[in-house]
């Protein structure tokens, strides 16, 4: 598989455990991220493990040479692309990199939950360290272009305030534009995967029509022929 946006590449490292078979390529532009993921995430890996996951430095709307049974862009990562030209060629380039009958998973989150301005605060406990609060913050959200600014900060135990440690500047795509772009860049078919909200379900179910959310996370399947 190929992992897309893939950051410090956890799910690659995941994926290369559950299989033998699995092998796994994660894509990312930054190098200091890309360091990490080979220097503490993939170096924790049994030899065989890291044998076959590899790191590359390379923007996503080109296409790779090797090809993949399926290929993931995780965390909204592809809401970098503010305008539909250019998610069409990161979808066409994704189309170009997956062998026949082979999926790409893009995983998206929306609602007026999504657009509001907000500020959430987690605490974690770091064994060692003590409590690292994380403050998710969502701006203010512009409907005419439908973009928004979001950030994470922290508060480290010594009292440390890391403003924007991560910012984010993301268009809202809706999922029935991401559908047709999907279709327009090849896809014979897509699928949507909405969250069973039933007690204890923890599982997301292929569906045509969602019930109304605040705030809703949803993957989006393509599927080439
Ligand atoms: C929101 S982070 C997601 C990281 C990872 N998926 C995760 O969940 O931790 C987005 C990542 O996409 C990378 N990125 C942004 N534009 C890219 C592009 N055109 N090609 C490849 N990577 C890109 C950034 O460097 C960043 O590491």
């Amino acid at each position: 598989m190929r992992e897309d946006f893939c950051g410090t590449g956890k799910i690659s490292c995941e994926w290369v455990k559950l299989s033998k078979k699995n092998t796994a390529v994660g894509l990312d532009l930054d190098s200091e991220t890309l360091r990490y993921a080979k220097g503490v995430n993939r170096s924790a890996l049994s030899s065989s493990e890291q044998d076959r996951v590899r790191f590359l430095k390379q923007d996503v709307l080109k296409p790779t040479k090797e090809k993949f049974d399926w290929i993931g862009a995780y965390n909204f990562s592809f809401y970098t692309f503010h305008e539909r030209k250019k998610l069409l060629k990161y979808f066409k380039a994704a189309y170009q990199s997956l062998k026949s009958k082979g999926t790409f998973f893009l995983e998206m989150s929306g609602g007026e939950g999504f657009k509001e301005t907000l500020h959430e605060s987690k605490n974690f406990n770091i064994p060692g360290h003590g409590t690292i609060q994380s403050v998710w913050q969502q701006h203010q959200y512009d409907p005419i272009s439908q973009l928004n600014n979001y950030s994470i900060h922290f508060k480290l135990p010594d009292g440390t305030w890391m403003n924007d440690a991560f910012t984010y500047y993301w268009r809202i795509w809706e999922i029935r534009e991401v559908r047709e772009i999907l279709e327009e860049a090849g896809f014979n078919k897509t699928v949507v995967l909405w969250e069973n909200r039933e007690e204890d379900a923890d599982e997301y179910l292929p569906q045509e029509q969602g019930d109304y959310r605040r705030d809703w996370l949803a993957y989006i399947i393509g599927v080439k022929k």
